[in-house]
């Protein structure tokens, strides 16, 4: 078995075997990042896709692709995608750099910042990826907890203050689907010493009703801020690894220097462009996930379970004690939702919203189970 899937332990299984130890230590002591399960045809509501298809003009643009587009490298640096990127959000085309997914953003992010001895600072639970991104780049990564309420969570002060060279916010946080306000972020781009990475995988969705989230129009009042979207979410495009990364034009020009040269593939930047073009489109399949979304808390109100407010399409409840037994019982029986044994999470499941036909099949698995 190779890749990502590949037990946690298989490094470790044979120490001595000849070519293994002459990795770097770090890398056979690190813990791999753990994706979310894929089984066959579970119902998959554990990694915040979403449950709908693609744009047909995105679909259409797939269809069309061509012979010669596959024989040729592709574009470089992505140059129609990020044309689109920069009229759909108002910046310049040299404020944008496109990635393999926004993963391929952050590093990014890390190889250009981060050397032996830096910091790396994030709120924490939040996305695990960070922790290593950290781990492989040799860096330390300080977590400072959120502080929790019951409905909301909110930035602890100290984040500002732990001497990091880079900071980094998921707005809306993944795995509680919480948000912090614009101006909190601002006030904290000017407080950090470093960059300021607010990671926007989800800001669709807690813009649906025309609240303003992003941190994209407030590019040009702080130099030290980087934004990262991504297409897997609510463009429905996890399958095809885009991601933006949004920053003033000499910081992208310089992390331009350390990606793969060829790191968007043709389909991808064909897609993306298409996606981007199709707005109408984005916006109605934001907002039917947001009404689903809605849905779905009013059918779990019923358990007595709690969950922050979520501004994104996925929903960490509090489940309690038996959290575990339930994820496990609803993996038998076909359907996958995240749960992790780790402190402050072991009790809770992250629910992603589905197709009403799933979302009704969990309730009713929920039910017979609770
Ligand atoms: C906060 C956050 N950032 C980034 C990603 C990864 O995005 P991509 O698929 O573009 O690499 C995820 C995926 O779950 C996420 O939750």
């Amino acid at each position: 078995m190779t890749g990502p899937d590949r037990p946690a332990s298989s490094n470790l299984d044979q120490p001595d075997a000849s070519a293994v130890r002459h990795l770097r230590r770090d890398v056979v002591a690190m813990a791999p990042y753990t994706p979310g399960e894929q089984l066959g045809k579970a119902i998959k509501l554990n990694t915040n896709e979403c449950p709908w298809p693609p744009s047909p003009a995105v679909l259409a643009v797939l269809g069309a692709i061509g012979a010669d587009q596959l024989r040729l490298y592709p574009d470089p640096v992505s140059r129609e995608l990020r044309r689109a990127a920069a009229a759909a959000y108002g910046v310049s085309p040299e404020q944008v750099l496109a990635g393999n997914g926004s993963d391929d953003c952050l590093t990014i992010i890390y190889r250009s910042f981060l050397a032996p001895g830096d910091r790396v600072a994030c709120p924490w639970p939040t996305y695990g990826l960070y922790e290593t991104l950290a781990a492989i780049q040799g860096v330390e990564l300080v977590h400072v907890d959120y502080k929790l309420a019951e409905r909301a969570w909110t930035l602890p002060s100290a984040l500002a203050r732990q001497n990091a060279k880079v900071v980094i916010i998921a707005n809306p946080n993944n795995p509680s689907a919480t948000i912090v306000p614009i101006a909190e972020l601002r006030r904290l781009a000017d407080q950090v010493d470093g960059v300021l990475v607010v990671d926007e995988a989800y800001i669709d969705f807690a813009e649906a009703d025309g609240a303003k989230a992003s941190m994209i129009p407030h590019l040009d009042q702080h130099p030290n801020l980087i934004v990262l979207r991504t297409f897997s979410k609510s463009y429905s495009l996890a399958g095809a690894r885009l991601g933006l990364l949004f920053a003033a034009a000499p910081l992208v020009a310089n992390l331009a220097k350390v990606k793969d040269s060829y790191n968007v593939n043709v389909i991808s930047q064909a897609l993306g462009t298409a996606a981007l073009n199709d707005r109408d489109r984005h916006l109605d399949q934001v907002r039917t996930t947001v009404r689903e979304r809605q849905r779905l808390e009013r059918a779990l109100a019923a358990f007595g379970w709690s969950w922050p407010e979520s501004a994104g399409n996925f929903l960490l409840c509090e489940v309690g004690p038996r959290a575990g037994e339930i994820y496990r019982a609803l993996k038998e029986r076909g359907v996958l939702v995240r749960w992790w044994d780790k402190p402050l999470l072991s009790s809770k499941l992250r629910i992603t919203v589905g197709r009403p036909e799933d979302d009704d099949r969990l309730v009713a698995l929920i039910r017979e189970l609770w």
